[in-house]
């Protein structure tokens, strides 16, 4: 009889394989080409030139992870996955195969580094390559656009009711956050700090804004006051905080409080530690840990950093997908100097 828990252990230890069997299926488009009618071995091979017995491989892997089913000796789509893997869905999310191959794999090999002195020796987080955060922009959009648009739900009769606001993205990434918050209100304008190669990548999306001078973006730090940034009412910090630690993350709130009106706002989202059980919370805490000299936070630990920097929490949104908002002003009673 077979051995089940051996059996499993062997599947634990052979994830890799399965991994970038779902990579390369995201990389190649395969899940398209499948719900597009070349849905059997031999017809990708013939109209893609896919190796047979390679594709054929692919396709059971994918078929016992269920991503596929087959039906009468042809494929289809799983249902599971179904939202998240094909592109022409709102809730594409499969660009993550561009930064397992080019960032997170070689990442993930520096652990044990990271077990025995605490340091990966690399910090990949503020760096300014622009490999680095090309490979991540296309995943990082995807998961944005889906919380920009659980935030502008949960901001519709509050914030967004309130006119002319101006509003600062710090490491805005492609810029989605301040782009649909722009497009819901359009007496608001919106400003962007993030490093060159990432603007570039925020300007070629955002034409529209930036030409109507809604939307000006800047290259540079964020750690760096830009003096040609207007008072701000509310600073956006998405997914920024977990790449720094305590010390760092108290001057860059140091930072947005010379941005800052007195009746200011900063909403910053995050990942959060509040189950340790949750697995995935677990994992994104071990990345960001690996990515840069942060982690993810939990509730109290974020509260504490900000009381620390003279902020007072006065909102929290939970999103739909992995992350929180929280929403912070200035507290009058603990000013910063
Ligand atoms: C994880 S991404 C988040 C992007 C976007 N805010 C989002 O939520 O999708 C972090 C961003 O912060 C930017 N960033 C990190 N440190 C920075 C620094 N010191 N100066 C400028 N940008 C920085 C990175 O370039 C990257 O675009």
């Amino acid at each position: 009889m077979k051995n089940n828990v051996y059996h499993d252990y062997l599947v634990e230890t052979w994830r890799p394989i399965e991994n970038e069997t779902v990579f390369s299926a995201l990389e190649l488009g395969l899940f398209d080409d499948i719900s597009h009618g070349l849905n059997t071995p031999e017809k990708l091979s013939s109209s893609k030139g896919y190796h047979l017995p390679t594709i054929e491989r692919v396709l059971l892997t994918l078929k016992n992870l269920d991503f596929l089913k087959e039906v009468s000796g042809e494929y289809q789509i799983g249902d599971k996955y179904s939202p998240y893997i094909l592109k022409e869905s709102p809730f594409y999310n499969g660009d993550i195969w561009l930064l397992h191959k080019q960032l997170i794999r070689d990442l993930a090999s520096h652990l044990s580094e990271m077990i025995v002195s605490g340091q990966s020796g690399l910090n990949v987080f503020a760096s300014k390559d622009s490999k680095v955060w090309e490979s991540a922009m296309p995943f990082l959009n995807s998961l944005a656009k889906i919380s920009a648009k659980s935030l502008i739900d949960q901001l519709k009769n509050g914030l967004l009711e309130e006119d002319n606001l101006k509003i600062l993205d710090l490491g805005c990434g492609t810029g989605i956050y301040t782009t649909t918050l722009l497009k819901e209100n359009e007496s608001w304008e919106g400003f962007a700090i993030d490093i060159d190669s990432v603007i570039q990548i925020a300007k070629d999306r955002n034409e529209d804004l930036i030409s109507q001078k809604r939307m000006t973006l800047y290259q540079g730090d964020i750690f760096d006051v830009n003096k040609e940034v207007p008072e701000i009412d509310l600073v956006i910090l998405s997914n920024v905080m977990h790449g720094y630690n305590d010390q760092e993350n108290i001057e860059l709130l140091k930072t947005v409080s010379h941005y800052l009106k007195p009746s200011g706002k900063i909403i910053v989202n995050e990942f959060m530690l509040t189950n340790p059980s949750d697995n995935l919370e677990s994992i994104f805490d071990l990345f960001f840990s690996l990515v840069g000299t942060g982690s993810s936070f939990t509730p109290a630990h974020l509260l504490q950093l900000f009381d620390e920097a003279g902020y007072k929490k006065v909102d929290e949104i939970s999103l739909s997908g992995p992350s929180t908002v929280y929403c912070f002003a200035n507290d009058k009673n603990e000013k910063i100097d």
